[in-house]
């Protein structure tokens, strides 16, 4: 079956979720990779414990209790970066090679979606700050069926916005975890394995595997 969207997770595959950290790294010191590997660690763990519960807050209220465990975790950080590194988070920079990615994909007749966690003001906030809103067909957030991925009825919602058959959807990731989410919903996923880290979910594998955003125009789908 012919591949005929391009879906995009937001955060770690568009969006560098340690450019926050990153722009702040000398006022944060010395333990800036540990905090901001934590925080992101917390933010992901709370949107599937509150899942499993049956639970929903959005993305962005997770972001920043996630962050308050990374202080108190971190005591010598300086907690009055509290407002400047959800600043931060929210205008994320982009991956230098997800735009020219995104652009290859529409010249070539693709239509192209970012499907996340991340709530839709949050989302709208990244795309206009990264320029990204031109190379972009739909930017779809799980607010809309309040609750997270990987449960199969938030892949739902990128198949209904696209009008295409699941399997009709490559579905980008650079998270192991969404990539076995979009395997089980029935997508085509395309795991961006930009740290070459080992593979893992046996039984729900990626239908490619590469190194970066450039490589997914030049896959035959
Ligand atoms: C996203 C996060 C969870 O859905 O990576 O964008």
């Amino acid at each position: 079956m012919p591949v005929k969207a391009y879906v995009f997770d937001a955060y770690g595959t568009l969006f560098d979720v340690h450019a926050a950290i990153g722009r702040h790294r000398a006022t944060v010191g010395p333990d800036a990779e540990r905090f901001s590997e934590l925080w992101r660690t917390k933010q992901l763990e709370y949107s599937w414990t509150l899942t499993l519960m049956g639970r929903y807050e959005s993305f962005w209220t997770l972001t920043g209790q996630a962050l308050d465990f990374a202080f108190a975790r971190f005591p010598k950080v300086d907690r009055g970066l509290r407002a400047s590194l959800l600043d931060a988070y929210y205008k994320l920079d982009a991956y230098p090679d997800a735009r020219p990615a995104l652009a290859k994909l529409k010249a070539e007749g693709c239509a192209t979606a970012i499907l996340s966690n991340g709530s839709t003001d949050m989302l709208t906030a990244a795309v206009k700050g990264a320029k990204l809103h031109d190379v972009l067909d739909h930017v779809l957030s799980v607010d809309a069926v309040r609750t997270f991925k990987p449960l199969p009825k938030v892949y739902d919602l990128a198949i209904d916005a696209l009008g295409v058959k699941a399997n009709e959807i490559a579905f980008v990731s650079s998270n192991r975890w969404d990539v076995a989410g979009a395997a089980n919903a029935g997508l085509a996923p395309i795991w961006v394995n930009r740290g070459g880290n080992p593979d893992e979910y046996p039984g729900l594998e990626p239908v490619a595997v590469i190194r970066g955003l450039a490589e997914v125009a030049n896959l035959s789908l």
